[in-house]
């Protein structure tokens, strides 16, 4: 993304705001008007109270300088506030924005961004963003007036000298164009480093179970400090550019300071002007080469918010690869079958992971997957409510080709309990009904007990009011399962997708649930995965799924007599 484009949609982002921030400006000009009215009375207090010794002035110079200060205070709190307001906002609206954009992200998104990165992007990219709108942006605008300001009233007194500041400012310009370049690419690879930084932080926190249980403290601390260490030179690099900038900045202004004196100085001698307009004028070029030299430390902030906003409207421009189509129907209720017709599919263009997938499976049927680990089980199910999209082939719910109808109306159709049981730190009432944010506590109580949670959940302390940690933390493997099984349950969905759902139970538990998943399978259409057979004995067919093909398909016996794939598993399971 060019400059250009960024500032481009920084202004259409600004826009909403634009009568705030025009009244701001406004603040601004004056604010830069009174700095100048400062330098210009500094003529009069030399010529006229101590060489003319004017009583008059005395007494009334004073108290325009009371009122110029007061003018100027309240423009600097108006400006400065509404800034600020704008700002705030804009980070605001901004981070909503990526949030909702990230999750209408299909599930292979997230395989390729790591959460550290993400998270680095709502929180520190936005930030720098802000900074370099509502503090650096600002800044300069108000400088820049302050500078033509200033160069007017320069100008006006003394034309001859005010030429040398045609000779300072290009000079000036120079280091910080160079600098800010440098400032640009030590940014982005800063960002680069910080997003390193966070996803390590995020892995290895959540993951302190293993590292304790490998004993990798110390390897793992060894890879922070590394993974800082580059941080902090890039850091280091970066402060080392700042630094050299304004000591060039100082040298630069001593250089032009020294040489007005001395012309300036001639000019008072020879009786040319008075030392009053030599005094003034040296105040408002001391006061126009501040803003300059200010503007070379904001530019650090300014090219690093330039690169922050690059990284942000590039995630923002990242289009979901699945989304509803242009006029796409509300899904009707099912009532027909789900049908997959010549589908394959593979994960980024990688060699195809399901093969040439045809299968029907009526409503009320329930349809066991079964098959060895990496057989595409899980795969084939993220294609029904479309996380992942089919490469090649078609799904059908009734006669409506999923592609066709809204992802909300198809979902809605859907209840699943997915292979990794993934619960929010929130109470257990809350993540039972998170399908069903309306449901009265006795629907949530019956889901629970349907999924025999419900006499676990009465024993803990706060009951169905007890939260439950980062992820479920707080409970047993077995505990969160049947959690996510009661949240299931209740959002009472046509088709019902259970991944491994009993896997984490023990033989007693699992044996009532299954007695439950039964009940709830009656009048669903029910898809199961299941390693342990045992738990699918009484499903009305059974598929086995091997390297991304069907390889067979019947009932328990029709497979047993086929003597093949399933017979294998089943006489490894009954060993
Ligand atoms: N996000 C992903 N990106 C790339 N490849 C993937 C991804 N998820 C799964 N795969 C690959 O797809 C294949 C099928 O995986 P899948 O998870 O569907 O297997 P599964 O039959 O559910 O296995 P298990 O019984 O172990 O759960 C595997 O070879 C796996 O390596
Ligand atoms: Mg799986």
């Amino acid at each position: 993304m060019t400059n250009k484009e960024i500032i481009h949609r920084i202004y259409y982002i600004l826009k909403p705001f634009r009568v705030k921030l025009f009244i701001a400006m406004v603040g601004m000009v004056i604010v830069a008007a009174t700095t100048g009215v400062q330098a210009y009375l500094v003529k009069d207090l030399l010529d006229k109270i101590f060489m003319e010794k004017n009583e008059f002035f005395l007494n009334l110079l004073p108290l325009i300088l009371i009122l110029v200060f007061f003018i100027k205070a309240l423009a600097d709190f108006i400006y400065s506030f509404l800034l600020e307001l704008v700002g705030q906002t804009v980070i605001r609206d901004l981070r909503i924005r990526i949030f909702s954009h990230i999750h209408l992200q299909p599930l292979s998104f997230f395989n390729s961004m790591p959460t550290g990165t993400l998270i680095s992007r709502i929180i520190s990219d936005v930030t720098l963003m802000q900074q370099a709108v509502s503090k650096a942006l600002v800044n300069i605008l108000r400088d820049f007036f302050q500078v033509v300001i200033l160069l007017g009233v320069v100008f006006y007194m003394n034309w001859k000298l005010a030429m040398f500041s045609f000779i300072i400012l290009p000079i000036a310009g120079y280091p910080i164009v160079k600098f800010g370049r440098l400032f640009r690419k030590l940014s982005i690879r800063s960002q680069e480093e910080t997003a390193n930084v966070s996803n390590l932080l995020h892995e290895t926190i959540t993951g302190n179970r293993i590292i304790k249980a490998f004993c990798k403290e110390k390897y793992e601390s060894k890879r922070f400090n590394h993974q800082i260490d580059k941080l902090f030179s890039v850091t280091i690099r970066n402060a080392k550019f700042k630094s050299t900038q304004h000591p060039i900045m100082e040298l630069i202004g001593g250089v032009a300071f020294a040489l007005i004196i001395w012309f300036g100085g001639k000019e008072v001698i020879a009786g040319e002007s008075t030392p009053g307009t030599f005094f003034a004028f040296i105040t408002a070029l001391v006061a126009a080469y501040e803003p300059v030299k200010r503007i070379a430390k904001i530019n650090a902030t300014i090219q690093q918010g330039m690169a922050a906003a690059n990284r942000v409207f590039t995630l923002l421009d990242i289009e979901p690869e699945i989304k509803d189509k242009p006029n796409a129907l509300n899904l009707l209720p099912f009532e027909k079958s789900i049908e997959f017709k010549g589908l394959s599919f593979s994960y980024y263009n990688e060699e195809h992971v399901l093969h040439d997938i045809n299968l029907k499976i009526p409503t009320g049927q329930a349809l066991a997957i079964v098959g060895p680990s990496g057989g595409g089980k899980t795969t084939l199910t993220n294609l029904i409510p479309r996380f992942l999209d089919v490469t090649e082939g078609e799904i059908f719910i009734d006669d409506t080709n999923i592609k066709d109808c809204t992802l909300a109306s198809l979902r809605a159709q859907i209840g699943m309990v997915t292979q990794q049981t993934i619960l929010f730190n929130d109470t257990v009432r809350n993540n039972i009904a998170y399908g069903n944010l309306e449901a009265t506590d006795d629907q949530i109580f019956q889901a629970a007990k349907a999924a025999h949670a419900s006499s676990f959940i009465e024993a803990l302390p706060k009951g169905y009011d007890t939260v439950i940690g980062e992820g479920g933390s707080r409970l047993s493997g077995g505990q969160q399962q049947r959690l996510s099984i009661a949240r299931a349950i209740l959002k009472n969905a046509p088709i019902l997708i259970l991944d491994e759902a009993t896997s984490a139970l023990d033989t007693e538990s699992e044996r009532e649930v299954q007695k439950a998943l039964e009940n709830l399978m009656k009048n669903r259409t029910t898809l199961v995965i299941a390693h342990r057979l045992s738990t699918i004995k009484n499903v009305d067919r059974i598929i086995v799924i091997k390297d991304g093909c069907i390889v067979e398909e019947g009932t328990h016996d029709e497979l047993l007599a086929l003597h093949g794939e399933y017979e294998q598993l089943h006489n490894i399971q009954n060993d």
